[in-house]
């Protein structure tokens, strides 16, 4: 059963939303070189819970020990923040943010570049962001979720980069994740018509290279197996009558 949003449903997520991106933003001006990733954990935490009076979605979450994930370079996501993780000039980052707000969730993640990164690293930073703004761009009551996945995919393949398969946007309100689930490739089963009022999370993992991935033996980190670069993007989308609002939007973000 997927659960349509109601008018207050909606207002809630609405705050949460923009909370969830207020994080983002604060965060950017302590991603420098030196700065390690239980730094940023903390510096986020604090922010959370001293001045938004709110509590992390992920801290406690299936044993998951952090309150942000923090995913670099080869880590795909759920990078668990530690001291050993160093940033240095020319790593890419991914920093994954989940608040609950009044029993609702918001969910949003966005790649840092720590000064000047190659040029490779950029590009895929950019067609990663480029996927998921395209997949965004076409959400409206009527299209099939199989559509997302398959605008994901084409962009990615198209500058021949490849799509994580095991990990998929979801349905956030009330729960962290719930139906519908959004795959970011093309599948054969087109999927379930969207409807005004649904909400849920679109947030593709692309790799540089092959996108097989694995575990780490800490239960959370995923990295891709041929080591090369991985970058995602995520929002909290919810249908209107005639498209979308992102609810994570930050500022000075447009969807281009
Ligand atoms: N924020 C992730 C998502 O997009 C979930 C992280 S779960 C955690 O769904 F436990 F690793 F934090
Ligand atoms: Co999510």
């Amino acid at each position: 059963m997927i659960i349509i949003k109601n008018k207050f449903d909606i207002k809630k997520m609405i705050e949460v939303g923009k909370l969830t991106a207020n994080v983002l933003d604060m965060i950017k001006k302590y991603i420098v070189p030196g700065i390690n990733t239980n730094e940023i954990n903390d510096i986020c935490q604090d922010y959370i819970v001293k001045k938004q009076k709110l509590i992390s979605a992920c801290l406690g979450y299936k044993g998951y020990p952090k309150s942000t994930c923090i995913s670099v370079n080869d880590v795909v996501c759920h990078g668990i923040p530690n001291k050993k993780t160093i940033l240095k000039k020319g790593d890419i980052l991914n920093i994954d943010i989940s608040l609950i707000k009044d029993g609702y969730f918001g969910d949003s993640s966005k790649m840092f570049i720590v000064e000047k990164c190659s040029n490779i690293a950029k590009k895929l930073c950019q067609i990663t962001l480029k996927s998921l703004y395209s997949a965004i761009k076409i959400i409206k009551p009527g299209i099939r979720i199989g559509k997302i996945g398959k605008v994901i995919e084409k962009i990615a393949k198209k500058n021949r980069f490849s799509v994580v398969r095991e990990y998929c946007g979801h349905g956030i309100g009330k729960n962290f994740h719930e139906k519908p689930y959004i795959l970011h490739y093309k599948s054969k089963n087109k999927g379930i018509y969207l409807k005004e009022g649904m909400i849920f999370t679109i947030e593709p993992m692309i790799n540089v290279g092959k996108r097989n991935i694995f575990c780490d033996k800490d239960k959370w980190t995923v990295r891709t197996k041929d080591k090369s670069l991985s970058a995602q993007y995520e929002h909290t989308i919810l249908v209107t009558k005639n498209g979308y609002k992102v609810l994570t939007l930050r500022k000075n973000e447009k969807i281009k």
